[in-house]
C-alpha cells in the first residue's frame, strides 16, 4: 500500500488521505515517548526540583509554550545559533510565533507585562517544562526537551549568584549524579566587554582566513563566540587570545571576586573557564555551566548566568537578574536507574471465580482505595498462576486472593509476596494492618 510520507499541501485532504490507510504513525524525529521505568526517573528529578526550590524560597511560574517570535529574537539575540537556525517558527493569525527555545525571555516578558518590575521586592521563580530547538538530534539533544530553571530578578548582590549556583549544584547532587564539573567565568558588562571584543576582533581579523567558516562570520558579528569554537585547527589561535580578566572593569572584577568568595565559603568547587561565553547574548558578568561525565558530546547539563540588561531590553524598568536552566533529559541520562523503587500499586487482587470477582471489585478494591491503600484487581483473570506472575512482575508487596470460600466468609486471603506468608482477614483488618 502506498504510504504518504508528506503532508498534503496546505493540510487539505488529510481525511480522505488517511481514512483508508492504516499504516503506523511514528513520533516526529527529535521527539520521544517516555515509558516506565524511565518515567520514574523523571518523576524523581521533577520532585527533587520542587523540593529544593521550596527549600530556597522559589515559587513556580508557568508561561505559554509559544510566544511572539520577536521576544526571542530581541531577548536571545538576532545573530545567535538559536535564533538564526533552531527555532520552530510559524505564522498564526498574521503574527509570527515561535515554540519557546528557552525559558528566560518568556519569564522576563511575564515579569514586565504584569508590572512586577515596579515592585521593590526580589522575585524568585522556577519553572519545569518543554522547550523546542531544531538541532541535529543525537543522544542528549532533541527537538523537544525539558528544562528545570530558576530566575532571580531584582538584585545585583553577588551572594545571589552564589546562591543560584549552590542550588544548582545541590540539586544535581540530590538527583544522584556524580562527578559534576562546574565551570565559572565572567563575561563583563556593557561598559567593559566592548573593549575586550574590539581587541579580540583586532587580533582575529589578522588570522581570519586560517579559521573555520563559522568563526570567520563570528569575528565580524560576535567575536566573543569565537572562544566557544570547538574546531580543532582553530584552537592554537584561540589559545593565544587574551583572557577577559585583564579587561574587566573594577565593578565586574569586584563582583566576580565576591561571587568566588561566597562559593569558597559554601565549599562549592569549580573550574575557572576563561573561554566560557555561552550561546545566548543576554549574559553579563557571571556565567556558569555544569558538565557531567558519561553524556558523550552533549555533556553540558546546565548553564546560566547574570542578565542585568534583559528586563530593560524587553521594555521593563532596569532590573538586575540571574538564573540557570538545566536539561532534564540529560540529567535523567546521567543518573542511576530507579526502577527498583516501588511505583505501582501496593496490592494486586486476584479472584478465582465470577462471584469472587464481583466481591473483589465491589467490596475489596473500593474499600482499600477509600482507605488510601493503592490496589488493583486482576482484570485478565487467566489463572492464579498467571496472576501471581503478574503480581511478581509489577513488584507489588501484597496479593489478596479471593475464592468462593472467602466470599462466603466475608474474608480475604492476604499474602506477602517476599515472605510467602498468608492469612485470612476481614477486609477491615487488612486496612488496619496495612495503613
Ligand atoms: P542553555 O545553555 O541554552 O541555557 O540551555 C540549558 C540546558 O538545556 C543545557 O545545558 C542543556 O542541558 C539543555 N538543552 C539545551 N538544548 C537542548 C536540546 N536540544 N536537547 C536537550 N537538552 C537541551 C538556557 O536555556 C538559558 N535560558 C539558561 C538561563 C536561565 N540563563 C539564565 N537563566
Amino acid at each position: 500500500m502506498a504510504r504518504p510520507n508528506k503532508a498534503p499541501e496546505n493540510g487539505v485532504g488529510y481525511n480522505t488521505c488517511l481514512s483508508f490507510q492504516h499504516h503506523m504513525i511514528r513520533a516526529i524525529k527529535g521527539t520521544r515517548d517516555i515509558f516506565p521505568p524511565e518515567v520514574q526517573k523523571w518523576q524523581f528529578v521533577e520532585r527533587k526540583a520542587r523540593e529544593i526550590c521550596s527549600l530556597y524560597g522559589y515559587e513556580e511560574i508557568r508561561t505559554p509554550q509559544f510566544e511572539s517570535t520577536e521576544l526571542f529574537a530581541r531577548g536571545i539575540g538576532e545573530i545567535t545559533d538559536i535564533v538564526t537556525k533552531q527555532m520552530f517558527t510559524f505564522p498564526v493569525s498574521g503574527e509570527s510565533v515561535t515554540l519557546r527555545p528557552e525559558g528566560t525571555a518568556p519569564v522576563v516578558r511575564a515579569f514586565v507585562e504584569h508590572g512586577i518590575d515596579n515592585e521593590s521586592s526580589i522575585t524568585k521563580w522556577y519553572y519545569i517544562g518543554s522547550m523546542f530547538r531544531h538541532e541535529r538530534p543525537q543522544k542528549g539533544r532533541y527537538w523537544q526537551f525539558s528544562q528545570f530553571g530558576i530566575e532571580v530578578l531584582g538584585t545585583e548582590n553577588p551572594a545571589v549568584d552564589a546562591e543560584v549556583i549552590e542550588l544548582l549544584v545541590r540539586y544535581i547532587e540530590s538527583a544522584g549524579a556524580e562527578n559534576l564539573d562546574l565551570r565559572l567565568n565572567s563575561v563583563g558588562c556593557k561598559a567593559c566587554r566592548p573593549v575586550y571584543t574590539a581587541k579580540l576582533q583586532e587580533i582575529l581579523r589578522g588570522r581570519q582566513m586560517e579559521m573555520c567558516a563559522d568563526c570567520q562570520v563570528r569575528i565580524e558579528k560576535n567575536p566573543l563566540r569565537v572562544l566557544d569554537c570547538k574546531v580543532e585547527k582553530d584552537q592554537p589561535i584561540i589559545d593565544q587570545l587574551p583572557a577577559i580578566d585583564d579587561y574587566l572593569c573594577p565593578e565586574c572584577r569586584s563582583h566576580f571576586d565576591t561571587v568566588q568568595g561566597f562559593l569558597h565559603t559554601s565549599e562549592i568547587p569549580y573550574t575557572r573557564d576563561k573561554r566560557l561565553v555561552r550561546g545566548l547574548d543576554y549574559y553579563t558578568k557571571t556565567t556558569f555551566e555544569v558538565l557531567l561525565p558519561g553524556l558523550g558530546a552533549q555533556n553540558s547539563v546546565a548553564g546560566g548566568g547574570r542578565y542585568d540588561g534583559l528586563v530593560e531590553e524587553l521594555g521593563g524598568k532596569p532590573t538586575k537578574a540571574i538564573g540557570f536552566a538545566l536539561g532534564l533529559d540529560r540529567l535523567v541520562l546521567a543518573i542511576p536507574d530507579r526502577s527498583t523503587e516501588a511505583s505501582g500499586v501496593k496490592i494486586f487482587i486476584v479472584s478465582m471465580s465470577d462471584q469472587s470477582f464481583d466481591f473483589a471489585y465491589n467490596h475489596v478494591q473500593s474499600v482499600l482505595r477509600k482507605a488510601g491503600i493503592s490496589c488493583e484487581v486482576d482484570y485478565q483473570r487467566r489463572s492464579v498462576k498467571a496472576a501471581m506472575r503478574q503480581a511478581d512482575k509489577r513488584k507489588v508487596e501484597w496479593v489478596i486472593l479471593i475464592g468462593d470460600d472467602e466470599v462466603l466468609d466475608g474474608k480475604v486471603t492476604l499474602k506477602h509476596m517476599k515472605t510467602g506468608e498468608q492469612e485470612r482477614y476481614a477486609i477491615e483488618e487488612v486496612v488496619r494492618k496495612l495503613l
